[in-house]
């Protein structure tokens, strides 16, 4: 063969390899509404930038008729390539080979990428779209994953790991992404269940369809398992790029700071009445968020779920930040078992990736009831203020308005490695609310007033009082847990200002193997 036609060769392997399973499989891929594999890392990387691995890998299995059903790349397209000019390594699982379902060699291939990511020290993002271990290989397909999920642990807090879901994913073929920090599903072409409809059924009998059961929906706002919904896979892939511009490469770099053209000084009056006047009216805390974020863009993550919290990422002057803010538009704000545990989540991820902690407090307090405490609040409680109190990134904590009890400790209080505290002069800083603390302390002298209108005159008397003298930021100003009272127009600039003085901020924790976190 002359070099001429060896190089013709390797092209038509090349140009087998990037048809998968075929064009009828593409065709039907394309049918379900679903992208392939190779179209998805095209979207999701900067033009041009890919580089692929092992697409001449396939699989070893001779077993029930796989002798004969060999695919170039084996079903998952692997490698590396940019975004926004930065190192990722992507996998991106082919449905149209074999049902993207995972052999030993699928494996091995991911693997290879994995560990070359954590050398390097760039984020690895996964495509998934499989019907999970391939059958016809048996347990080398179970120790394929399990490499998998000891890759994703080892990587856990050094790179960041990206989960799209864009198909099926199930069985013990979800804990892969659940081991990651973000999953992102498409809806209604997505699902992740660890046993399916038709098992549900037989076990309990209980009747549920896929979508119901393990849908994007379901995830995004029942489970918590998944922190985004995208309408399509398009919006998904985008969702990832963008996650990235907050996120360093790797645990021992900075997030990345860029010029966002937002002028630092800039000061909104909106934020001098957006508190109400009666202390239980409800308003937006995300008025307040984009109001004070550069050019108004927020990342929320976790939207549809626990929606008494909102969590997500902005910049400030060009520089990331993980926002935490209690949602008194949503359950008053209250923290319950969700909200901590979304937050706690949050805090770890971005203390993880050195990307400061920027919170807006308003919570009335824990949530009371049985089924909080059936439920576990006293340890899912501590997983926040654990994530807050172990957390070594700046932190910065603004109080708008009501910080009570428990709550007020675990929101980045002073004393749980808070950096820089302000409050609105509209802040309520207290052990309980007016009415409750009134209760406790009067009950005695309440219960020997004789009639109705004496008890309510004499209960509003006491409640002005506390009022006075707790219903605001000084008391906690006085001792210095709050290290200045802003007026809320300039919330921006003096976030900014606290930011860039906390850039050399130095925190460490005590050595340990690791700490035990409540789970
Ligand atoms: C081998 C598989 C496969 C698998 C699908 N295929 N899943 N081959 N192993 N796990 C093949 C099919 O035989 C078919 O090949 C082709 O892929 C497309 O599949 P269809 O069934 O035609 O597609 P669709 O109707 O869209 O249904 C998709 C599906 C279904 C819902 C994913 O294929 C399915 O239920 N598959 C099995 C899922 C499963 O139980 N997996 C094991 C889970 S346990 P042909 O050539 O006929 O077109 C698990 C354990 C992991 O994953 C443990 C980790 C610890």
């Amino acid at each position: 063969m002359s070099q001429q036609e060896k190089i013709q060769r390797l092209i038509e392997l090349r140009e087998q390899a990037k048809l998968g399973g075929g064009k009828k499989r593409i065709e039907a891929q394309h049918a379900k509404g679903k992208l392939t594999a190779r179209e998805r890392l095209e979207l999701l990387l900067d033009e041009g930038s890919f580089e692929e691995y092992d697409m001449f890998v396939t699989h070893r299995c001779n077993d029930f008729g796989l002798g004969n059903k060999k695919y170039p790349g084996d079903g998952v397209i692997t490698g590396h390539g940019t975004i926004d000019g930065r190192v990722v390594y992507v996998y991106s699982q082919d449905f149209t080979v074999l049902g993207g379902s995972l052999s030993e060699t699928f494996s091995k291939k991911i693997c290879k990428i994995m560990d070359q990511a954590m050398k390097v020290g760039a984020p690895v993002i996964g495509i998934n779209d499989s019907g999970g271990a391939r059958i016809q290989e048996g347990v080398l397909s179970l120790a394929g994953y399990a490499e998998i999920f000891q890759r994703n642990i080892m990587a856990s807090g050094v790179i960041p790991q990206i989960s799209a879901i864009f198909g099926p994913c199930a069985g013990g073929a979800v804990y892969s992404p659940a081991l990651t920090d973000v999953i992102i599903m498409s809806e209604k072409t997505s699902y992740m269940f660890v046993t399916g409809p038709k098992v549900t059924k037989s076990v309990t009998g209980e009747v549920v369809s896929t979508e119901d059961l393990g849908g994007a929906e379901v995830h995004t706002s029942k489970s918590g398992v998944a922190h985004f919904r995208a309408e399509d896979e398009e919006e998904g892939l985008l969702i990832i790029r963008k996650l990235l511009e907050y996120l360093p490469q790797n645990n021992l770099e900075d997030p990345p700071v860029t010029e966002t053209g937002d002028p630092s000084e800039r000061a909104d009056d909106m934020l001098n009445e957006v508190i109400p006047g009666e202390s239980n009216q409800a308003y937006e805390v995300k008025d307040v968020i984009y109001s004070v974020v550069d050019n108004k863009e927020f990342l929320e993550m976790h939207r549809h779920y626990a929606r008494n919290i909102v969590v997500g990422f902005a910049k400030f002057n060009g520089m990331p930040a993980g926002i935490v803010a209690n949602q008194p538009n949503y359950l008053a704000g209250v923290l319950d078992i969700d909200a901590s545990r979304k937050a706690a989540r949050f805090v770890r991820f971005c203390d993880a990736f050195n990307v400061p902690i920027v919170t807006f407090v308003d919570v009335p307090g824990f949530l009371p009831g049985s089924a909080q405490e059936y439920g576990g609040i006293i340890v899912q409680g501590a997983k926040l203020l654990f994530a807050y109190g172990e957390a070594t990134v700046p932190k910065v904590t603004i109080t708008l308005r009501k910080s009570y009890g428990g709550a007020h400790d675990v929101m980045g209080c002073k004393q749980l490695r808070g950096d820089i505290n302000y409050a609105w002069p509209t802040a309520e800083i207290a052990v309980m609310g007016a009415r409750g603390a009134v209760e406790i302390l009067e009950g005695r002298n309440i219960a020997q007033i004789d009639g109705d209108e004496g008890k309510g005159r004499y209960i509003s008397e006491k409640e002005n009082e506390y009022v006075e003298k707790f219903a605001n930021p000084y008391e906690a100003a006085r001792h210095g847990y709050i290290d200045d009272v802003i007026e809320p127009r300039n919330t921006r600039f003096r976030i900014i200002r606290a930011l860039q003085t906390l850039v050399t901020k130095k925190d460490v924790n005590p050595p340990k193997k690791h700490s035990n976190i409540p789970l």
